[in-house]
């Protein structure tokens, strides 16, 4: 697609412009799933002049920057991370007018913009795919096994259920790690490095502070794409490295990119990143994707998949500062995405819980992640009828699992897609369109309807419902967002754990103390401080403080 566009917007000039210790570190960065986030023209998808109308929101929030999840040319098999062609706008979401409009106005207020760039696998339809003769050099095709050629050429599973591997009409097989229509790239191929490389600078020329490397583990397989051996591959993702995850040849790739993003910002008196979405088995080869010569950021999901219990949400917390500090990178935290059960319900349908979660993730060193809704306390959407439903694990994988109540034990699969623990274990629970205003569907999203039905109870939860509502959750991560940004303690630098009674964590930020109570009680304790902000009221009585049952406090030291 051609379009004329203008020079790029300048990325916003304070705070962290340029070199020095790099705005990344301890940036609140808030996804939008553009798809469900604010639709602009009625036809019941969000889109990017939606997005962009909402962006005065997201000042107001205290976010530093969003990450947009793919707007690009696509089938819309797997929600855009099927991209046909990476330089074009789908026309469900708009234009490239759009996207140059929303990253210009996003810029002015102050707010930097990541795009999600997928370079595992493409569309069916991109065009190196649709010609045979370019497929078959730039994906990953292989005889059968068997007779004649009838078995897939090894025994590897897709992410979202069935064999990794489909059948042509020629008869050989073609690798699709997600669903058959996102086949994976070859990147032993020189020309799949090249293209990578234009489509970043094409977007990067627009404007854009950084890309999301989705499936940032995936690129490279092992040699002779050997057999795993092994049933119930879904367990092994994440828990160990595998043929196709978390290879050593993938961290090549991200050194080749950190160098385009250096050099690219470096010419422009800028700081552009790149966040791995990587699955590694453990905090260290997780901290492997952000040495110094690779990416910025990788997301923290054994945080994500941390349960609600003070030794184990310790052990985590040790085990990702010490790992990213023995290479001198910040952790970067998340507890909700587009794949996995929101946390208010992953954590046991409990809100209380979830507000507490968030405290704890944003007093903690680094920087950290929102998933649009959390702000809200949105929970998981679990009745959803099937016949709404998009997500293709569902159509692949567990649909013999049906439903489970909301608040079940979901697992959330380490491998970027939450696992069929019973209907709120796919992903269409999480990506419901945001409510913001009136008392019924679609709740101010657009002017049309909303692509999967909103819950008839959520007129409460909207943003003007709860917009000055000191109670609200929404004002809980504004004044968390405001405090963050004016209290030097929080953000990156050091932490220390201090004494605490059993199930409750307590550490010291500079001039700050956060005391979290996982247990389902109050808990009483000398008061370390002055209470600045609590997601649950506390008490303190004759210098004894009482912390509610699930709460975080963050107390002035
Ligand atoms: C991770 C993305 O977040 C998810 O939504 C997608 O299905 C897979 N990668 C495949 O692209």
């Amino acid at each position: 697609m051609t379009q004329e566009l203008t020079s790029p917007s300048p990325a916003p000039q304070a705070p962290g412009t340029g070199r020095g210790p790099g705005w990344w570190r301890d940036a609140v960065i808030y996804q939008v799933y553009v798809r469900s986030f604010a639709d602009s023209d009625g036809d019941g998808i969000g889109d990017l002049r939606g997005a962009r109308e909402r962006l005065p929101y997201l000042k107001d929030l205290g976010v530093d920057a969003v990450w947009l999840t793919p707007f690009y040319a696509s089938p819309q098999a797997d929600g855009g991370y099927d991209v046909a062609d990476y330089r074009a706008v789908d026309p469900l979401f708009g234009t490239l007018q759009d996207a140059d409009d929303l990253i210009r106005t996003a810029h002015d207020l102050g707010l930097r913009v990541i795009v999600d760039i997928v370079p595992n696998h493409t569309s069916d339809r991109h065009p190196w795919f649709q010609d045979p003769a370019l497929a078959r050099q730039r994906y990953i095709f292989r005889p059968g096994k068997g007779e004649s050629g009838e078995l897939p050429p090894n025994d590897w599973e897709s992410v979202f259920g069935g064999p990794a591997w489909a059948r042509t009409d020629r008869g050989d097989w073609y690798l699709h790690l997600f669903a058959p229509e996102q086949p994976d790239l070859n990147w032993d191929n020189p020309e799949v490095h090249t293209e990578f490389e234009a489509i970043m600078r094409f977007w990067l020329d627009l404007g854009v502070d950084g890309f999301r490397i989705d499936v940032a583990h995936g690129m490279i397989k092992a040699p002779g794409l050997p057999d795993i051996g092994h049933g119930a591959q879904a367990q092994l993702i994440g828990a160990q490295v595998l043929p196709f995850f978390d290879q050593d040849g993938v961290h090549a790739i991200h050194r080749a990119w950190r160098r385009l993003l250096d050099g690219y910002g470096d010419a422009r008196g800028k700081q552009v990143i790149g966040v791995a979405e990587a699955w590694a088995p453990t905090a260290e080869r997780l901290a492997l994707y952000v040495r110094p010569d690779e990416l910025h950021q990788a997301f923290n999901f054994q945080f994500l998949n941390a349960p609600w219990q003070a030794d184990g949400l310790r052990s985590v917390i040790d085990a990702s500062l010490a790992a990213t500090a023995s290479v001198g990178a910040p952790t970067t935290w998340v507890l909700s995405n587009h794949d996995v059960v929101r946390h208010t319900t992953r954590l046991g349908g409990s809100l209380a819980r979830a507000r507490a979660a968030t405290l704890l993730m944003l007093a903690l060193p680094g920087s950290a992640y929102l998933y649009q809704g959390e702000e809200l306390g949105l929970p998981e959407v679990t009745d959803l009828p099937d016949e709404v439903r998009q997500d293709p694990a569902f159509f692949r994988g567990g649909r013999e699992t049906g439903p489970a109540g909301p608040g079940t034990d979901t697992e959330s699969a380490p491998d970027g897609v939450a696992t069929a623990g019973g209907q709120d274990g796919f992903r269409d629970g999480c990506r419901v369109p945001l409510p913001w205003s009136g008392e019924l569907p679609p709740y101010g999203f657009g002017p049309g309807g909303s692509w999967l039905p909103q819950p008839a109870d959520w007129g409460g939860l909207t943003v003007a419902a709860q917009t000055g509502d000191p109670a609200s959750t929404l004002e809980l991560y504004r004044t968390a967002l405001e405090l963050r940004r004016r209290l030097p303690g929080l953000g990156d630098g050091p932490m220390s754990w201090a004494p605490a009674p059993d199930g409750v964590l307590a550490f010291t930020r500079p001039g700050l103390l956060c005391t979290v109570n996982t247990l389902g009680h109050d808990v009483g304790l000398p008061a370390p401080g002055t209470p600045l902000l609590s997601s649950a009221p506390v008490t303190v009585d004759d210098a004894t403080a009482r912390l509610p049952g699930d709460s975080c406090t963050w107390w002035a030291i």
